[in-house]
């Protein structure tokens, strides 16, 4: 789907979204990276959105005009971890390489900021082979801090992460 000059927006998502996030969530290609197992069934998908997206702190749908094309959260840790956050995010594959998801974090990155005072480090882990999310976060100033060898299991196999980092500090005014 090409929309290049359509304005995206972030919102809290609401149960009307389960068709259009079943596109992307029930999408084997864009559940290849993730730490989602690949949805396949509406009721899946409808409680996926009442018991993890609805209550998250800051998860959004992220959207062209009201349609959910994409995931994406942000999620402050809690106690003496509270300084730092950590990012996800996931786009109908329709929608890839149009710069969408740049964007989307862009926004998503100066909402955190504002509403959680004490954030101040945004992190990503990403893996290894999944080139097109290391370059959203090179293209929005993420610093890349490092590789985290055999960090975690996946899709069947333990995998390295590359450590992205983000101070408040970093964003130019
Ligand atoms: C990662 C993802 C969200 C990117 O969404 P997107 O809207 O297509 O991203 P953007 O268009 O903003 O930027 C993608 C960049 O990656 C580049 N890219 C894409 N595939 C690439 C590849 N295989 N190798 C190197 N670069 C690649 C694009 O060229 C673009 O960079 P550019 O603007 O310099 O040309 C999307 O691919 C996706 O949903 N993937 C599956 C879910 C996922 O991986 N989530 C992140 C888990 S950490």
């Amino acid at each position: 789907m090409a929309i290049s000059g359509l304005e995206i927006t972030l919102r809290p998502y609401t149960i009307t979204d389960v068709d259009d996030f079943l596109i992307y969530a029930g999408d084997e290609k864009v559940t290849r990276f993730t730490r989602w197992n690949t949805f396949t069934s509406k009721e899946e998908a409808l409680s996926y959105i009442n018991n993890f997206c609805i209550p998250h702190p800051h998860c959004r749908s992220i959207c062209i005009g009201d349609r959910s094309i994409g995931f994406l959260f942000i999620k402050p840790q809690e106690g003496d971890d509270k300084c730092r956050a950590d990012v996800g995010y996931a786009l109908a594959a329709e929608c890839w390489g149009q710069g969408i998801t740049t964007r989307a974090v862009k926004m998503a990155i100066s909402d955190g900021f504002r509403e959680f005072p004490d954030l101040v480090r945004l992190q990503a882990l990403v893996e290894v082979g999944n080139k097109a999310s290391q370059r959203v976060l090179e293209k929005i100033g993420f610093n890349k801090e490092g590789i985290l060898r055999k960090y975690t299991f996946n899709k069947g196999a333990v995998r390295d992460m590359v450590m992205f980092g983000l101070l408040s500090s970093d964003l130019k005014p």
